[in-house]
Protein backbone atom coordinates (compact mmCIF):
# COMPACT_ATOMS: atom_id res chain seq x y z
CA UNK A 1 0.00 0.00 0.00
CA UNK A 2 1.28 3.53 -1.24
CA UNK A 3 0.90 6.42 1.79
CA UNK A 4 2.27 9.76 2.22
CA UNK A 5 1.46 12.24 4.74
CA UNK A 6 1.25 15.52 6.16
CA UNK A 7 3.66 16.78 9.20
CA UNK A 8 3.60 19.68 11.63
CA UNK A 9 3.86 20.41 15.36
CA UNK A 10 1.01 20.88 16.52
CA UNK A 11 -0.33 19.34 13.44
CA UNK A 12 -3.26 21.66 13.28
CA UNK A 13 -6.84 20.47 11.71
CA UNK A 14 -4.87 20.41 8.01
CA UNK A 15 -7.68 19.47 5.38
CA UNK A 16 -4.94 17.58 3.38
CA UNK A 17 -6.20 14.30 4.51
CA UNK A 18 -9.65 14.67 3.38
CA UNK A 19 -8.93 15.72 -0.17
CA UNK A 20 -5.92 12.77 -0.74
CA UNK A 21 -8.37 10.23 0.38
CA UNK A 22 -10.96 10.76 -1.39
CA UNK A 23 -8.99 10.81 -4.34
CA UNK A 24 -7.85 7.83 -3.57
CA UNK A 25 -11.19 6.48 -3.00
CA UNK A 26 -12.34 8.04 -6.01
CA UNK A 27 -9.18 6.42 -8.60
CA UNK A 28 -9.41 3.02 -6.68
CA UNK A 29 -6.00 3.03 -5.17
CA UNK A 30 -4.92 1.12 -2.63
CA UNK A 31 -3.39 4.09 -0.59
CA UNK A 32 -3.50 5.95 2.72
CA UNK A 33 -2.66 9.52 3.21
CA UNK A 34 -2.10 10.15 7.51
CA UNK A 35 -1.01 13.53 9.52
CA UNK A 36 2.01 12.67 11.18
CA UNK A 37 2.92 15.12 14.22
CA UNK A 38 6.73 15.52 14.16
CA UNK A 39 8.15 17.62 16.73
CA UNK A 40 10.59 20.34 15.19
CA UNK A 41 13.38 18.35 17.36
CA UNK A 42 12.64 15.06 15.09
CA UNK A 43 12.32 16.25 11.54
CA UNK A 44 15.66 15.77 10.40
CA UNK A 45 15.31 11.79 11.53
CA UNK A 46 12.25 11.87 10.44
CA UNK A 47 13.34 12.94 6.60
CA UNK A 48 15.98 10.69 6.50
CA UNK A 49 13.57 8.47 7.57
CA UNK A 50 10.47 8.72 5.14
CA UNK A 51 10.62 5.64 3.21
CA UNK A 52 11.32 3.49 5.93
CA UNK A 53 8.43 5.15 7.55
CA UNK A 54 6.54 3.43 4.62
CA UNK A 55 5.99 7.21 2.62
CA UNK A 56 5.96 7.78 -0.86
CA UNK A 57 6.29 11.82 0.56
CA UNK A 58 4.95 13.99 2.63
CA UNK A 59 3.07 17.58 2.84
CA UNK A 60 5.41 20.10 4.74
CA UNK A 61 3.62 22.62 7.18
CA UNK A 62 4.26 25.10 10.00
CA UNK A 63 6.24 25.26 11.50
CA UNK A 64 9.17 23.00 9.68
CA UNK A 65 8.70 24.61 6.06
CA UNK A 66 12.55 26.52 6.68
CA UNK A 67 13.85 24.08 8.22
CA UNK A 68 13.04 21.60 5.39
CA UNK A 69 14.87 23.65 3.24
CA UNK A 70 17.88 22.47 4.86
CA UNK A 71 17.48 19.12 5.13
CA UNK A 72 16.26 18.28 1.82
CA UNK A 73 18.91 18.21 -0.80
CA UNK A 74 17.24 18.67 -3.99
CA UNK A 75 15.14 21.32 -4.49
CA UNK A 76 13.45 21.92 -7.52
CA UNK A 77 13.40 25.44 -9.59
CA UNK A 78 10.57 26.61 -8.23
CA UNK A 79 11.40 26.39 -4.70
CA UNK A 80 14.78 28.01 -5.26
CA UNK A 81 13.22 30.72 -6.93
CA UNK A 82 10.67 31.25 -4.30
CA UNK A 83 12.51 30.22 -1.03
CA UNK A 84 9.48 27.79 0.67
CA UNK A 85 8.52 24.36 0.13
CA UNK A 86 5.38 22.66 1.02
CA UNK A 87 5.52 18.86 -0.60
CA UNK A 88 7.98 16.14 -0.25
CA UNK A 89 8.68 13.40 -2.96
CA UNK A 90 11.46 11.21 -3.98
CA UNK A 91 13.16 11.97 -7.59
CA UNK A 92 14.71 8.50 -9.04
CA UNK A 93 15.61 8.03 -5.20
CA UNK A 94 16.34 11.49 -3.99
CA UNK A 95 15.06 12.85 -1.27
CA UNK A 96 13.52 16.64 -3.01
CA UNK A 97 10.67 18.94 -2.66
CA UNK A 98 8.49 21.35 -4.86
CA UNK A 99 6.31 24.45 -3.66
CA UNK A 100 2.76 23.97 -5.07
CA UNK A 101 0.88 27.13 -4.09
CA UNK A 102 1.90 29.13 -6.71
CA UNK A 103 0.34 26.46 -9.45
CA UNK A 104 -2.56 25.82 -7.49
CA UNK A 105 -3.26 29.56 -7.53
CA UNK A 106 -3.01 29.56 -10.98
CA UNK A 107 -5.15 26.16 -11.92
CA UNK A 108 -7.56 27.57 -10.07
CA UNK A 109 -7.59 30.81 -11.91
CA UNK A 110 -7.45 28.95 -15.39
CA UNK A 111 -10.38 26.35 -14.06
CA UNK A 112 -12.74 28.85 -13.67
CA UNK A 113 -11.70 31.19 -15.97
CA UNK A 114 -10.30 29.13 -18.77
CA UNK A 115 -9.93 32.37 -21.67
CA UNK A 116 -7.66 34.16 -18.98
CA UNK A 117 -4.16 35.22 -20.29
CA UNK A 118 -1.86 36.39 -18.28
CA UNK A 119 0.27 37.73 -21.36
CA UNK A 120 0.10 41.69 -21.51
CA UNK A 121 -2.13 41.54 -18.47
CA UNK A 122 -1.19 43.72 -15.08
CA UNK A 123 -2.03 42.22 -11.86
CA UNK A 124 -1.84 43.73 -8.47
CA UNK A 125 -1.04 41.47 -5.49
CA UNK A 126 -2.08 42.46 -1.81
CA UNK A 127 0.72 41.07 0.50
CA UNK A 128 3.91 40.41 0.47
CA UNK A 129 4.50 36.92 2.52
CA UNK A 130 5.14 33.26 1.15
CA UNK A 131 1.94 32.69 -0.56
CA UNK A 132 2.69 36.09 -2.67
CA UNK A 133 6.24 35.22 -3.77
CA UNK A 134 4.70 31.62 -4.75
CA UNK A 135 1.96 33.26 -6.69
CA UNK A 136 4.07 36.03 -8.53
CA UNK A 137 6.81 33.52 -9.24
CA UNK A 138 3.74 31.42 -11.21
CA UNK A 139 2.03 34.57 -13.44
CA UNK A 140 5.56 35.73 -14.13
CA UNK A 141 5.87 32.04 -15.33
CA UNK A 142 2.66 32.63 -17.48
CA UNK A 143 3.76 35.41 -19.08
CA UNK A 144 2.22 38.56 -16.85
CA UNK A 145 3.44 41.74 -18.42
CA UNK A 146 2.97 43.29 -15.04
CA UNK A 147 2.77 42.98 -11.05
CA UNK A 148 2.02 45.55 -8.69
CA UNK A 149 2.87 44.35 -4.89
CA UNK A 150 0.97 46.90 -2.10
CA UNK A 151 1.60 45.81 1.32
CA UNK A 152 1.26 47.28 4.67
CA UNK A 153 5.00 47.10 5.34
CA UNK A 154 6.46 48.59 2.01
CA UNK A 155 9.90 47.64 2.61
CA UNK A 156 8.72 43.78 2.28
CA UNK A 157 7.10 44.26 -0.68
CA UNK A 158 10.18 46.15 -2.28
CA UNK A 159 12.36 43.46 -1.11
CA UNK A 160 10.04 41.01 -2.60
CA UNK A 161 9.48 42.86 -5.57
CA UNK A 162 13.64 43.01 -6.39
CA UNK A 163 13.63 39.35 -6.23
CA UNK A 164 12.41 39.39 -9.62
CA UNK A 165 12.79 41.05 -12.97
CA UNK A 166 11.69 44.59 -13.74
CA UNK A 167 8.04 43.47 -14.59
CA UNK A 168 7.43 43.70 -10.48
CA UNK A 169 7.18 46.76 -8.41
CA UNK A 170 6.37 47.80 -5.09
CA UNK A 171 3.80 50.07 -5.16
CA UNK A 172 2.52 52.34 -2.26
CA UNK A 173 -0.95 51.48 -0.48
CA UNK A 174 -1.85 55.04 -0.98
CA UNK A 175 -1.49 55.07 -4.46
CA UNK A 176 -3.81 51.52 -4.41
CA UNK A 177 -6.39 53.67 -6.38
CA UNK A 178 -4.51 55.14 -9.65
CA UNK A 179 -2.57 51.58 -9.89
CA UNK A 180 -6.15 49.61 -10.22
CA UNK A 181 -7.27 51.92 -12.69
CA UNK A 182 -5.00 49.49 -15.48
CA UNK A 183 -5.33 46.30 -13.43
CA UNK A 184 -6.89 42.98 -14.69
CA UNK A 185 -6.69 41.18 -11.94
CA UNK A 186 -6.18 41.95 -8.07
CA UNK A 187 -5.23 39.32 -5.70
CA UNK A 188 -5.06 39.22 -1.67
CA UNK A 189 -2.69 37.13 -0.68
CA UNK A 190 -2.69 38.55 3.57
CA UNK A 191 -4.12 37.09 6.15
CA UNK A 192 -7.28 39.49 6.27
CA UNK A 193 -10.93 38.40 5.66
CA UNK A 194 -10.35 35.41 7.51
CA UNK A 195 -13.22 34.54 10.04
CA UNK A 196 -15.30 37.35 9.80
CA UNK A 197 -12.77 39.68 9.74
CA UNK A 198 -12.81 42.87 7.66
CA UNK A 199 -10.76 42.53 4.37
CA UNK A 200 -8.04 44.27 2.67
CA UNK A 201 -8.90 48.32 3.32
CA UNK A 202 -8.98 48.98 -0.65
CA UNK A 203 -11.13 50.68 -2.87
CA UNK A 204 -12.37 48.77 -6.04
CA UNK A 205 -14.11 50.91 -7.58
CA UNK A 206 -11.05 52.00 -10.34
CA UNK A 207 -10.76 48.14 -11.11
CA UNK A 208 -11.72 47.97 -14.95
CA UNK A 209 -15.42 45.74 -15.09
CA UNK A 210 -13.49 42.96 -16.60
CA UNK A 211 -11.34 42.86 -13.66
CA UNK A 212 -11.03 39.57 -11.63
CA UNK A 213 -10.58 39.92 -8.04
CA UNK A 214 -9.00 36.49 -6.20
CA UNK A 215 -8.58 36.21 -2.93
CA UNK A 216 -6.57 33.23 -1.21
CA UNK A 217 -7.67 33.10 2.36
CA UNK A 218 -10.76 30.41 2.11
CA UNK A 219 -12.39 30.46 5.59
CA UNK A 220 -14.68 32.31 5.15
CA UNK A 221 -15.50 30.64 1.93
CA UNK A 222 -16.69 33.97 0.45
CA UNK A 223 -14.55 36.58 2.34
CA UNK A 224 -15.76 40.28 2.67
CA UNK A 225 -13.36 41.23 0.01
CA UNK A 226 -14.82 38.75 -2.88
CA UNK A 227 -18.58 40.16 -1.35
CA UNK A 228 -17.53 43.90 -2.39
CA UNK A 229 -16.16 42.49 -5.88
CA UNK A 230 -19.16 40.77 -6.54
CA UNK A 231 -21.57 43.93 -5.37
CA UNK A 232 -19.48 45.84 -7.80
CA UNK A 233 -20.27 43.07 -10.95
CA UNK A 234 -16.37 41.98 -10.76
CA UNK A 235 -15.72 38.53 -11.55
CA UNK A 236 -14.30 36.46 -8.45
CA UNK A 237 -12.39 33.70 -7.42
CA UNK A 238 -12.72 32.35 -3.75
CA UNK A 239 -9.20 30.49 -1.92
CA UNK A 240 -10.61 26.56 -1.81
CA UNK A 241 -10.04 26.19 -5.40
CA UNK A 242 -6.11 26.97 -4.87
CA UNK A 243 -5.92 24.54 -1.92
CA UNK A 244 -7.61 21.77 -4.09
CA UNK A 245 -5.83 22.33 -6.62
CA UNK A 246 -2.26 22.67 -5.01
CA UNK A 247 -2.98 19.46 -3.62
CA UNK A 248 -3.07 17.52 -7.28
CA UNK A 249 0.59 18.06 -7.81
CA UNK A 250 1.86 16.24 -4.53
CA UNK A 251 -1.00 13.15 -5.15
CA UNK A 252 0.41 12.62 -8.87
CA UNK A 253 3.99 12.73 -7.33
CA UNK A 254 2.87 10.19 -4.76
CA UNK A 255 0.64 7.98 -6.06
CA UNK A 256 1.13 8.35 -10.13
CA UNK A 257 -1.93 9.22 -11.16
CA UNK A 258 -3.51 12.73 -12.13
CA UNK A 259 -6.44 13.51 -9.64
CA UNK A 260 -9.55 15.78 -11.14
CA UNK A 261 -10.33 18.89 -9.07
CA UNK A 262 -14.68 18.02 -8.61
CA UNK A 263 -17.54 20.00 -7.78
CA UNK A 264 -17.80 16.86 -5.44
CA UNK A 265 -14.74 17.27 -4.10
CA UNK A 266 -15.43 20.62 -3.66
CA UNK A 267 -18.43 20.53 -1.94
CA UNK A 268 -16.66 17.88 0.16
CA UNK A 269 -14.16 20.59 1.82
CA UNK A 270 -16.07 23.70 1.41
CA UNK A 271 -18.69 21.62 3.88
CA UNK A 272 -15.79 20.86 6.10
CA UNK A 273 -15.23 24.68 6.09
CA UNK A 274 -18.61 25.41 6.32
CA UNK A 275 -21.05 23.12 7.97
CA UNK A 276 -23.84 25.45 6.07
CA UNK A 277 -22.52 25.02 2.74
CA UNK A 278 -25.19 23.77 0.24
N1 LIG B 1 -5.85 28.97 -0.48
C1 LIG B 1 -4.69 28.39 -0.23
O1 LIG B 1 -4.40 27.28 -0.72
C2 LIG B 1 -3.67 29.12 0.60
C3 LIG B 1 -2.31 28.77 0.50
C4 LIG B 1 -1.37 29.47 1.27
C5 LIG B 1 -1.80 30.48 2.14
N2 LIG B 1 -3.13 30.78 2.21
C6 LIG B 1 -3.59 31.87 3.10
O2 LIG B 1 -2.94 33.07 2.70
C7 LIG B 1 -2.71 33.91 3.79
C8 LIG B 1 -1.27 34.42 3.78
O3 LIG B 1 -0.37 33.35 3.90
P1 LIG B 1 1.23 33.59 3.82
O4 LIG B 1 1.85 32.27 4.08
O5 LIG B 1 1.59 34.34 2.60
O6 LIG B 1 1.43 34.54 5.11
P2 LIG B 1 2.68 35.45 5.49
O7 LIG B 1 3.92 35.00 4.79
O8 LIG B 1 2.67 35.52 6.97
O9 LIG B 1 2.28 36.90 4.91
C9 LIG B 1 1.18 37.59 5.43
C10 LIG B 1 0.94 38.89 4.65
O10 LIG B 1 -0.27 39.46 5.15
C11 LIG B 1 -0.03 40.81 5.56
N3 LIG B 1 -0.90 41.11 6.70
C12 LIG B 1 -1.15 40.32 7.77
N4 LIG B 1 -2.00 40.94 8.62
C13 LIG B 1 -2.27 42.16 8.07
C14 LIG B 1 -3.08 43.24 8.47
N5 LIG B 1 -3.79 43.23 9.60
N6 LIG B 1 -3.14 44.34 7.66
C15 LIG B 1 -2.44 44.38 6.50
N7 LIG B 1 -1.66 43.35 6.07
C16 LIG B 1 -1.57 42.26 6.84
C17 LIG B 1 1.45 40.86 5.91
O11 LIG B 1 1.87 42.19 5.83
P3 LIG B 1 3.21 42.72 6.55
O12 LIG B 1 4.36 42.36 5.65
O13 LIG B 1 3.01 44.18 6.67
O14 LIG B 1 3.29 42.04 7.90
C18 LIG B 1 2.04 39.95 4.83
O15 LIG B 1 2.19 40.64 3.63
C19 LIG B 1 -3.12 33.11 5.04
O16 LIG B 1 -4.39 33.54 5.42
C20 LIG B 1 -3.17 31.68 4.55
O17 LIG B 1 -4.12 30.90 5.25
C21 LIG B 1 -4.07 30.13 1.46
Amino acid sequence: MKKACVIGFPISHSRSPLIHNYWLKRLGIAGLYEKREVRPEQLAHFLSHLREEGYEGCNVTIPHKEAALRLIPNLDAVVRKTGSLNTVYFDGGKLSATSTDGEGFYQNLLSAYPRFDAKAQKAIILGAGGSARAIIERLLRAGMAEIAIVNRTVARAEELAGLFGPAVRSVDPDHFDSESKTATLLVNTTSQGMAGQPGPDVELSSLPSSAIVADIVYVPLKTELLRRAEARGLATLGGLGMLLHQAVVGFEKWFGQKPAVTEELYRLVARDVDPEFR
